[in-house]
């Protein structure tokens, strides 16, 4: 794959300050992980170890045990190749370890000394990466804190407020933006669907597996984004594979928002198309790459996230449709955080931004507002019948299961009915008087983007600019411990240096939750600056 600039433009903000708390940085604790990785080998780890340490530096670069002796497990020498002589084991029908000449080593150490040696295969163990990658370190270090913000357990729903390893927990870290994992209507679709159709249909939707609730729900949502046709795939990140991997080849490129989700990457990777990113929400970058994509020979397809999950965000589509249009190039826009809350139907920021006309493909996922699980894309009904019947993450897998189906349909609906604009409403007011909040504590907060016409587009998504990963970690903890949950982003999720703290709201959070959180927010605030430095203040 040809990637024309990289993730690490993603962002103009500049870096925060740099760490001030103690610091288990990742580069001190490197010699840490390889000392003790050793300790729970067996010798053919050992020695695939020792190999791929020397001649790699680990897998990204960074030179792990360079200093040991080349010996293996038990004391055996090492060659210059890296290469241990492991008493002649035969791997992929070369014998390593003997340096051996063809025939045998019946010749004895005289024979060993051969210019094969230079020829001989490298032996990778695959499993290497998982046992010397660069976050083993930081992993361990965290777990031993009990810092790690990640897979940390829920006992209960996710609500306002949740069960969460054995203590109630604000909840600020989800993306069930209008709460309706809680409504009664779309736990009994969910309940409907299973009494009906039983618990999984085995099968994917091309061959056994779509059922009228799968094709009543492709019609609902191709109704409510006034699209000819929608296909419903099993995941939003299928969706994404799905379509970029098929409606892209080999001879067409593909221009991404540096911002963009990973599975939209995901989908360029599986396409082999010729990728092209552009900086973060930089109109006069896409201009420069779309001059550049012309040459390139084949179609071209732009890819943008109408709100960008990690900063909530949002992309200047009539402008980006502008330049799509100049250049003839067609325009996808994933809504995975705008379906359900932005525009008057909350149909997603093509709506909002009225631009629905002109988007030549729209995507979304269930996963959020719609409190399920599922992913759909909407467009030209020739497209999507292509997709439908050409989509490899559609038609090999299984189809969603009747209780996500059910229950996103019965989202939709609710969306669709008179409850849906207040609903709207109500997350997006949540979203306001949190970061007027935290922004009156001091934090900073990612800002709303602003339109050409001066309107502010607020979202869910409220980041708290932190800087440093660690620091980032260690203020989540803080959090954590005093009864709130957030979600924590750091590199390669951000920037260097650009770590957030994302916090999101749901329309089913009252003030008085809110300002329970912020309570929060205060105390450890105060805490977290007293041990360990200011934070970044807020740019107000
Ligand atoms: C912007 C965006 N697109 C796609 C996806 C993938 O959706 P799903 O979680 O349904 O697989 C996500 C999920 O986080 C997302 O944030």
């Amino acid at each position: 794959m040809d990637v024309d600039e990289e993730r690490a433009c993603a962002n103009d903000r500049d870096a925060p300050g740099a760490l001030t708390v103690a610091d288990p940085r990742p580069g001190q604790l490197a010699g840490a992980a390889a000392a003790d990785q050793s300790h729970s080998r067996g010798a053919g780890d050992e020695a695939r170890r020792s190999h791929g340490d020397r001649l790699h530096g680990g897998r990204h670069g960074r030179r792990v045990g360079l200093d040991r002796p080349h010996r293996g497990q038990h004391g055996q020498p090492v060659d210059d190749l890296g290469l241990v002589d492991l008493g002649g084991c035969v791997v992929g029908g070369v014998r390593l370890g003997h340096r051996v000449t063809h025939g045998d080593s019946a010749g004895g150490q005289d024979q060993r000394a051969s210019s094969m040696t230079a020829v001989m295969p490298e032996l990778v163990d695959v499993f290497a990466k998982a046992r010397q990658h660069e976050r083993l370190e930081q992993l361990r270090a965290a777990r031993e804190l009990d810092a790690l913000p990640y897979f940390r357990v829920l006992e209960g729903p996710t609500l306002p407020v949740v069960e969460m390893e054995g203590r109630r927990r604000i909840m600020l870290g989800s993306n069930n933006y209008l709460g309706l994992t809680g409504d009664e209507r779309v736990r009994q679709g969910a309940m409907d669907a299973i009494a009906k159709y039983g618990t999984g249909i085995t099968g994917s939707r091309f061959l056994n597996g779509t059922l009228d609730l799968h094709v009543e729900l492709e019609h609902e949502l191709a109704d409510w984004l006034g699209t000819e046709d929608a296909l419903v795939f099993t995941t939003g990140h299928q969706a994404n594979i799905g379509t970029l991997g098929t409606i892209l080849g080999p001879g067409d490129t593909v221009v991404v928002d540096s911002g963009d989700h990973a599975s939209i990457l995901d989908g360029c990777i599986l396409a082999r198309a010729k990728v092209r990113a552009f900086r973060h929400n930089r109109l006069d970058r896409l201009q420069r790459t779309l001059e550049r994509a012309a040459g390139d020979g084949g179609g071209i397809l732009v890819v943008v996230d109408g709100v960008f999950s990690t900063e909530g965000d949002v992309a200047p589509l009539p402008e980006i449709v502008e330049l799509c249009q100049a250049h003839g190039a067609r325009l996808m826009v994933d809504e995975a955080h705008a379906l359900g809350v932005l525009g008057a139907r909350g149909a997603g920021t093509c709506e909002l931004l009225g631009v629905e006309e002109q988007v030549d493909l729209r995507m979304a996922t269930f996963s959020k507002s719609l409190a399920s699980c599922g992913g759909v894309i909407a467009g030209p009904a020739d497209v999507v019948e292509f997709l439908r019947i050409q989509a490899r993450p559609f038609i090999f897998t299984a189809s969603g299961v009747p209780a996500a189906i059910g229950a996103a349909l019965a989202a939709v609906r609710i969306c669709r009915s008179d409850e849906g604009p207040p609903l709207f409403s109500r997350v997006l007011d949540n979203a306001r008087y949190l970061h007027s909040g935290l922004s009156e504590l001091g934090f900073q907060v990612v800002k709303p983007t602003q339109l050409v016409d001066g309107t502010a587009v607020v979202t869910p998504v409220v980041p708290v600019v932190v800087g440093d990963d660690w620091k980032a970690v260690f203020l989540w903890k803080e959090l954590y411990d005093a009864g709130l949950f957030v979600n924590v982003m750091i590199h390669p999720a951000v920037p260097p240096a650009g770590a957030l703290l994302r916090t999101s709201v749901m329309a089913t959070h009252d003030h008085e939750t809110l300002d329970q959180a912020l309570e929060i927010f205060s105390a450890v605030k105060r805490s977290f600056e007293s041990q360990h430095g200011s934070l970044p203040p807020d740019g107000r």
